[in-house]
């Protein structure tokens, strides 16, 4: 067939929809897989085929979306177990790990899918590679801004074997070049390697221990469902 990369993610993101039931508190995902399954989600409250829905954003953009869309939105505060999240990803490993935050989003992401009972991860077959890191995208770690240079020399150190080049993000557009900076008011160092890594539980640890680290991009363990559209169809695989 002849679907394009948007149609693939429109696909995957109407699927994830099917997993919810009336009466749920949902993770809304964030990126442009995701706003599918949150603009999916607002047409079936309009449709009355679903009822009594809570919302918890991952990130402003989708607050913004949800709301423009009308759904009923809450926090992690008032709702701390989420019955189910829906969400987009930068890389799946064959373990259903992940690579997360290239939008920026990691920290309420991963605070808010690993609230989660269930996370069904939606992606175009784009994002399937054989290892962490594997696709020459970053693997994103959220920092503090004091002396980001500093955390970042640290990480660039810490994965220096396989290749690292750790690089301080920056703003997409604007005139003055200035650190991008996320939801939280903190700064993000990407990560580019040129190898496996290995131990990926050991590599989380490891970055977790700098003092200047907030959160990193890999989601370990996390993901229960797996929802991946491709050119031959779509296909649903559990943990
Ligand atoms: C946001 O920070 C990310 O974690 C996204 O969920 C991830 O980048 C996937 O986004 P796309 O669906 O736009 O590729």
């Amino acid at each position: 067939s002849n679907l394009t990369q948007e149609e693939l993610k429109r696909i995957a993101g109407y699927k994830a929809v099917e997993f919810v039931e009336s009466g749920m508190v949902i993770g809304l995902g964030t990126g442009s897989t995701a706003k599918y399954a949150v603009a999916r989600i607002s047409e079936l409250l309009r449709e009355g085929k679903l009822k009594d829905i809570i919302g918890i954003p991952t990130s402003t953009t989708t607050h913004e979306q949800a709301v423009s869309l009308g759904i009923p939105l809450s926090d992690l505060d008032s709702h701390p177990i989420v019955d189910l999240s829906i969400d987009g990803a930068d890389e799946v490993d064959p373990a259903l790990n992940l690579v997360k935050g290239r939008g920026g989003s990691l920290l309420r992401e991963k605070m808010i899918e690993g609230a989660s009972k269930k996370f069904v991860v939606i992606v175009d077959e784009s994002k399937l590679v054989k290892y962490i890191g594997g696709s020459g995208l970053a693997v994103p770690v959220e920092v503090v801004p004091f002396c980001c240079d500093f955390t970042r020399g640290k990480l660039e150190e810490l994965f220096k074997e396989a290749g690292c080049k750790a690089k301080l993000r920056m703003k997409k557009s604007g005139g003055d070049a200035a650190p991008a900076v996320t939801d939280n008011g903190n700064y993000v160092v990407d990560l580019y390697l040129e190898r496996d890594i290995g131990d990926l539980e050991a590599a989380s640890k490891e970055i977790l221990r700098f003092p200047g680290v907030v959160e990193h991009g890999m989601f370990l363990g996390m993901a229960t469902t797996l929802i991946v559209a491709g050119k031959f169809g779509v296909t649903v695989k559990d943990r």
